[in-house]
């Protein structure tokens, strides 16, 4: 089974069935792009369906880039920093404030580091939410080097050709060198603020409404189901909203996201 290497916020693996039919509907395109890949979990499913295709992934944060590169690049050295760590409160310390630091991944060893220290440190917080998160109380409880080592192993042969960048996701819309189908999961509107390194003014969330509406690329897009978000959406493109289960503290809190797409080409077109 195909799955992300790490529990990430905001993660879709589990509306990747809704996410996947919506994509599925759009036939001519040459690459997929993922703009704001996180742990990519829709990714990995496009990549099992179209091997023959080309993929374009994305995301500003400097753990999930190592994380992907290192996973292309260098898997073994990858796979041995997780054989070999051991989880302690003082290495989640360490890790945490090393990440906090901004590092650069000036050459393949830093990478690899890098990557590594993103694996750690969501495997070993509170839900899974990183350096914004606290520690599990029972720091190893989920650190399991073997399933992560399986995972590593399965993944690698997908992801040998795909590009992988750190800009920011604009240049991903506005590249128009080959027809693309792009699928978007931005910061969200109300939950995106201290999850990530990288979060989204309001402001941001109108550029993104003004490059999709002007690009030829075929999209799909989820958000949290907000008034300010239908706004941007409603009258030019198709929205959809869906159930959602997530878990918070325990409790599981069941609400609606919404599924955001560019209409259709009409039938004979293109
Ligand atoms: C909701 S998460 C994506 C989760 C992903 N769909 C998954 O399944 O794991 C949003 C991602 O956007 C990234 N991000 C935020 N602002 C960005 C920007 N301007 N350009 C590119 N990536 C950005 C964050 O680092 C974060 O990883």
């Amino acid at each position: 089974m195909l799955k992300p290497i790490i529990r990430y916020p905001g993660g879709k693996r589990r509306l990747r069935v809704p996410i996947l039919a919506k994509l599925a509907r759009y036939e001519n395109w040459a690459e997929f792009r993922e703009p704001f890949v996180g742990s990519g979990a829709i990714t990995i499913e496009m990549i099992n369906a179209h091997p023959e295709r080309d993929c374009w992934i994305n995301d500003l944060d400097i753990g999930i880039y190592c994380m992907w590169k290192s996973l292309r690049d260098n898997p073994e050295l990858l796979a041995r920093r997780v054989r070999d760590f051991v989880p302690t409160m003082e290495a989640y310390t360490q890790i945490r404030a090393y990440l906090r630091s901004r590092p650069i991944g000036a050459c393949d060893h830093d990478v690899v580091h890098i990557g590594f220290c993103k694996i750690a440190i969501h495997c070993m917080s509170f839900s899974g939410i990183g350096v914004a998160g606290g520690p599990l109380l029972k720091i190893d409880q989920k650190w399991s080097p073997v399933h992560l080592c399986e995972n590593i192993a399965r993944l690698r042969h997908y992801v040998r050709h795909i590009k992988i960048t750190k800009t920011d996701y604009g240049e991903l819309i506005t590249d128009e060198s080959v027809p693309c189908l792009l699928y978007l999961d931005p910061p969200y509107w109300a939950a995106g603020v201290g999850l990530y390194a990288h979060f989204f003014r309001p402001r941001d969330h109108v550029d993104l409404a003004r490059r999709l509406r002007s690009t030829p690329h075929s999209w799909v897009l989820s958000y949290d189901d907000c008034p300010q978000i239908r706004n941007l959406y409603e009258d030019w493109a198709d929205i959809a909203s869906i159930p959602a289960k997530y878990t918070i503290k325990s409790a599981p809190v069941i609400t609606t996201e919404l599924l955001i797409s560019s209409k259709l080409p009409a039938k004979g077109a293109g």
